[in-house]
């Protein structure tokens, strides 16, 4: 870390978010304090961020907006502050009721309004300016998600010493969806700003490809596309589009990169012997049925809640399902809870297991238990050792890390994963029960093979799984993506963080 002055520090390292790491929790006496918060980026950055010093520059909820930047654990903390109106059309608007369903294959219909657009920018350019000021020279600056995509190209504008990746935590849609996005070339550009783009699936990065081959005619071959760029290395926004520049360019990376869990945790907290034991509370009691199956999601379309209720309510009108053998834990953890397709959501939820419930449940055995809320990650690991089938019927999924949650925590190798094909999981996990979840049919059989599997079975498969997110933790995700800025730090005389 440079410390040139001290009102300005300066940082090799720089992570950029939407949300910082840390939550601002406020107790009874009004008293504001800060914990480490259960998000998987946090904890995949945690060695980086504790060997750098490293900063991070992110919003931290709400509109306080006169939180001074402090230290955490050695990583410096810049909270960004966003006005109301900010996260209305910034937040909740662009990011969550334009780009979210967009890039999730319009299960939900995009909606594009210019002043959310403006917000969009606005914010951008605030984050970019920041990390500007922060940035030590030659210096690394890593930013994340759908939430910040112009920020990379701002960026490079002001600061050509930098290095900059940038990860898109969610799908990256096909052109012919993406096309429907009114900026989407300000947007692609924006992107192209990075050094490194980097993507959950294969899939994601031939999208991006393709979009940038059709709006700006780059070459983009293997995982490099070549940017013309000014004398200084700065994106040129003219119109020398051409696929054999003849001026200078930059080297642009995108590929795929998973990302993963903190997986040896997840182990360990598995096998204490407290978790285990409220695993073995929570089996008894639900009754100790035969089966017991269980989803966690966000509240979320895009998290095929519906799909999954509809086959289960099936399964049990039919007869394939008897109430006192199975129970279905349905976590929900409340989100975005202002945006109208979120609201909408919740109440066609709420309508469907109030009838499931209703038409199914005894006294002694209710067919769903919903839940509502947030969970600590001890919680969370207790119920994916309480449950037999765990049911990741996603729409579209960037990666869903609960599928390897899952996988993690199984180290007795028991436990059937049912994981839609159109989560990017689905690209490692390929000894899970992949399913369609449009094909209700389909789903409803490969429940029923799930709560039909020998043991045998069962343990060959979650054998497979484990290894895979066992060997492939995000320790390996995060080092995988830093070291493919080395040679951008290297070529800048910038400092290799690895
Ligand atoms: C997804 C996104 C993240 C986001 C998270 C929670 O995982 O990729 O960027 O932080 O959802 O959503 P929220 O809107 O509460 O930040």
């Amino acid at each position: 870390t440079e410390h040139d002055h001290p009102d300005h520090p300066r940082f090799d390292f720089v992570v950029v978010a939407n949300r910082l790491p840390v939550d601002r929790v406020v107790d009874g006496d009004g008293n504001a304090s800060w914990r480490t918060s259960p998000g998987g980026l946090v904890t995949a950055l945690e060695p980086v961020m504790r060997e750098t010093e490293g900063a991070w520059i992110g919003w931290p909820g709400g509109t306080v907006n006169d939180i001074e930047p402090f230290d955490y654990n050695g990583t410096w903390i810049e909270p960004m502050p966003l006005s109301a109106q900010e996260v209305e059309e910034y937040y909740e608007g662009f990011s969550n009721d334009t780009l979210w369903p967009l890039y999730h294959d319009v299960i939900a219909p995009p909606s594009y309004h210019r002043e959310w657009w403006d917000s969009y920018r606005t914010v951008n350019q605030r984050f970019a300016e920041r990390a500007a000021q922060l940035a030590a020279h030659g210096a690394t600056v890593w930013v994340h998600d759908y939430q910040l995509q112009l920020v990379p190209g701002i960026l490079r504008e002001m600061r050509p010493d930098v290095t900059i990746g940038f990860f898109n935590h969610i799908p990256f849609p096909a052109y012919g969806i993406y096309s429907q996005l009114p900026w989407r070339t300000q947007i692609i550009r924006g992107l192209l700003g990075a050094d490194v783009i980097g993507f959950q699936r294969a899939a994601d990065a031939g999208n991006f490809q393709r979009a940038v081959r059709r709006l700006l005619s780059y070459e983009a071959s293997g995982t490099t596309i070549t940017v013309p760029t000014d004398e200084d290395g700065k994106v040129t926004s003219g119109s020398r589009n051409t696929k054999r520049p003849s001026g200078p360019t930059r080297t642009v990376v995108a590929r795929h990169y998973p990302i993963s869990i903190d997986a040896l945790a997840y182990e360990r907290l598995a096998r204490e012997p407290r978790v285990q034991e409220r695993a073995a509370q929570i089996r008894s009691e639900l009754g100790n049925p035969r089966t017991i199956m269980l989803g966690v999601d966000r509240l979320d379309y895009t998290k095929g809640i519906r799909h999954r209720l509809k086959a289960y309510g099936e399964l049990l009108a039919e007869g394939r399902l008897q109430i006192e053998d199975v129970s279905l834990i349905q976590v929900a953890s409340p989100s975005r809870e202002r945006v109208e397709t979120y609201k909408q959501l919740r109440d066609e939820i709420e309508l469907t297991v109030g009838r499931i419930n209703g038409d199914f449940g005894t006294i002694g055995h209710s067919a769903i238990s919903y839940l509502h809320h947030g969970y600590p990650r001890e919680e969370m690991v207790a119920l994916f050792l309480a449950a037999d089938i765990v049911l990741v019927t996603a729409l579209r999924d960037g990666m869903n890390l609960v599928a390897k949650e899952y996988a993690a925590v199984r180290y007795d190798n028991d436990g059937v994963l049912v994981l839609s094909e159109f989560a990017g999981a689905a690209d490692e996990l390929k000894r899970a029960l992949l399913v369609n979840p449009h094909d209700i049919e389909g789903l409803k059989d490969t429940i029923m093979t799930a709560v039909e599997m020998p043991r045998a079975e069962r343990s060959r498969r979650m054998r497979a799984m484990r290894k895979r997110v066992m060997e492939h933790d995000v320790a390996v995700w995060s080092r995988s993506f830093l070291r493919e800025l080395s040679p951008y730090q290297l070529s800048r005389g910038g400092t290799d963080l690895l």
